[in-house]
């Protein structure tokens, strides 16, 4: 389509957001240069930034803001999926990116934050709107909300020459570690900043191929009659990873795969599996049958964490044909410790449409390949027709292709040509590469963009986060008793440990797809 087509620039305008400033503390790091940075210059390079846009990282390096423009740069480059750097689109983008170096605890570094986000205001016609992003380790949250609150950061309206300018301030994951300590966080962050201003950021809602689950699901008639316990046996949602944990071993050590994968990222991948549709798409509607979803799962007592759950550590392997070591042997990871980096478990929903119906969710580092899958496995037909066909036939399964090779494939049973009856399992695919031909935006750019816009709907909201973490703290707590026990390990490179497999088949026989 060409930038004239109507519709096109209709939607271009209704998503460009009002000129703002937006704050990252923690721009030092890591998530800035990988992805915040990059998706802001891709934002940039697509036309969707405001005028005056400016973006004012706040670290501990003393920095000026041609260094951190340097940097900026730096990361585009290599980060961006738009390659190579548009000169013009840098230059313009560039003139809008400060540095403001300070401690978080330090009172002084806040009041010269306050002095140029006024100054960018009066410079660069940002009018008062702040977007914060705590893009930090959570051990310097309290810090930097406690500081905003102090100098008088947090309110909406701030800068007085812009009564009706917005803050917003988004937040990284993870939100605590733990029920009580989510509460805490939720509690601390409730004395700065209303409920409207919060935007907790799970970047899985971000990608593509996450919100068009909504739309196979309500924007298409012939899904959802089927979507529910009369046809489906069950769901098997899959994030695996092939990556180890890289240089992230302090962070992880103290996390594991169930705080790291499951309570955020795969719970977004049920709740929009199994959520009624929202009498409206808007962010509250939406998020309140989310909620609805996740109070209705079976709360784990004990002895249903060692049924219902399997987790385990991966030992040395091969992964892609290269010898990788296990992740005791990682760089910063304890000799003896107890981590699980893969976990599988089974959740039951107690509502109407799902009751019965088992959710089986497995995640893991190291394992054979990386692919993100939801697949909805329907019930067997109710008698077997063809008296030739001694087999069982094979489930129709309905798999949502969340990364990579993003798609939707329907797996059905047809006649194998010839005079006998046979039946083989066949696939209809439909694959966004072919289908739409253009790269998809980066889950950040989304966020980003709809944060600015200030549309929560794809943000986690205060109540959700806290019955996430009533699902996953009695596992957790449980685990924690069984701190004796070994852990089981996998070969690195492998689908994971075989009690996972044994975990499935005492299931009814049941197996985890192959994928
Ligand atoms: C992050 C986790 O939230 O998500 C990482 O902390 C994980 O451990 C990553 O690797 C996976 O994201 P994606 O987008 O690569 O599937």
């Amino acid at each position: 389509m060409t930038q004239s087509n109507p519709l096109r620039a209709g939607l271009r305008l209704a998503r460009t957001p009002a000129p703002c400033t937006l704050i990252i503390f923690g721009a030092t790091g890591d998530l800035t240069a990988r992805k915040l940075l990059p998706a802001l210059y891709n934002l940039a390079r697509e036309g969707l930034l405001p005028n005056g846009f400016s973006l004012v990282g706040f670290g501990r390096r003393p920095w000026s803001d041609d260094d951190f423009r340097a940097i900026m740069r730096q990361s585009a480059e290599e980060h961006s999926r738009n390659k190579p750097l548009n000169e013009e689109v840098w230059r313009n983008f560039a003139e809008g990116i400060f540095f403001v170096g300070g401690e978080f605890g330090d009172d002084s570094a806040f009041q010269k934050l306050a002095e140029r986000l006024a100054s960018i205001d009066a410079e660069r016609g940002t009018d008062g709107n702040r977007l914060y992003y705590l893009a930090t380790p959570p051990s310097s949250f309290d810090d930097i909300i406690g500081q905003l609150r102090h100098v008088g950061l947090n309110r909406s309206g701030a800068n007085p020459a812009y009564p009706s300018g917005w803050t917003r301030i988004i937040i990284e994951k993870p939100f605590g570690h733990d029920l009580e300590s989510a509460l805490d966080l939720n509690q601390r962050v409730g004395r700065a900043f209303d409920e409207d201003q919060v935007y907790r950021i799970d970047h899985y809602l971000g990608k593509e191929t996450v919100q068009n689950l909504l739309v196979t699901r309500f924007a298409n008639t012939i899904f959802e009659p089927i979507w529910n316990r009369r046809y489906v046996d069950h769901v098997q949602i899959t994030v695996a990873e092939n990556l180890g944990i890289g240089s992230r071993a302090g962070f992880y050590e103290e996390a594991g795969a169930l705080r790291d994968m499951v309570t955020n990222h795969m719970m977004q991948l049920l709740t929009l599996t199994a959520m009624e549709p929202p009498v409206r798409f808007d962010s509250e509607s939406v998020r309140n049958e989310k909620v609805k979803v996740l109070h209705a799962i079976k709360p784990l007592q004990a002895a249903a964490v060692d049924r219902y759950t399997v987790r385990a550590q991966y030992g040395a392997g091969s992964v892609n044909g290269e010898d990788v070591p296990g992740y005791r042997q990682e760089k910063g990871v304890a000799p003896d410790s107890r981590t699980p980096t893969y976990v599988a478990l089974k959740l039951e929903i107690e509502s109407w449409r799902w009751a019965g119906v088992p959710f089986y969710l497995r995640t893991g580092k190291r394992l054979a390949k990386r692919v993100t899958e939801i697949a909805i496995e329907f019930k067997r037909p109710p008698l077997l027709l063809f008296p030739e066909i001694r087999d069982d036939i094979q489930p129709n399964v309905l798999a949502l292709r969340i990364q990579p090779n993003e798609g939707i494939t329907l797996k059905f049973g047809a006649k194998q040509p010839g005079q006998r009856m046979a039946i083989q399992a066949v696939n209809m695919d439909f694959r966004y590469g072919t289908s739409f031909g253009v790269a998809a935006p980066e889950a950040y750019e989304r966020l980003l963009l709809d944060a600015m816009l200030g549309d929560a709907t794809l943000f986690t909201r205060r109540d959700e986060v806290e019955a996430q973490w009533s699902i996953m703290t009695p596992i957790l707590d449980r685990w924690k008793e069984q701190n004796g026990t070994p852990l089981a390990e996998y070969e690195a490179g492998t689908w994971g440990p075989d009690d996972a497999d044994k975990f499935m088949q005492q299931d009814e026989g049941r197996t985890w797809r192959t994928l």
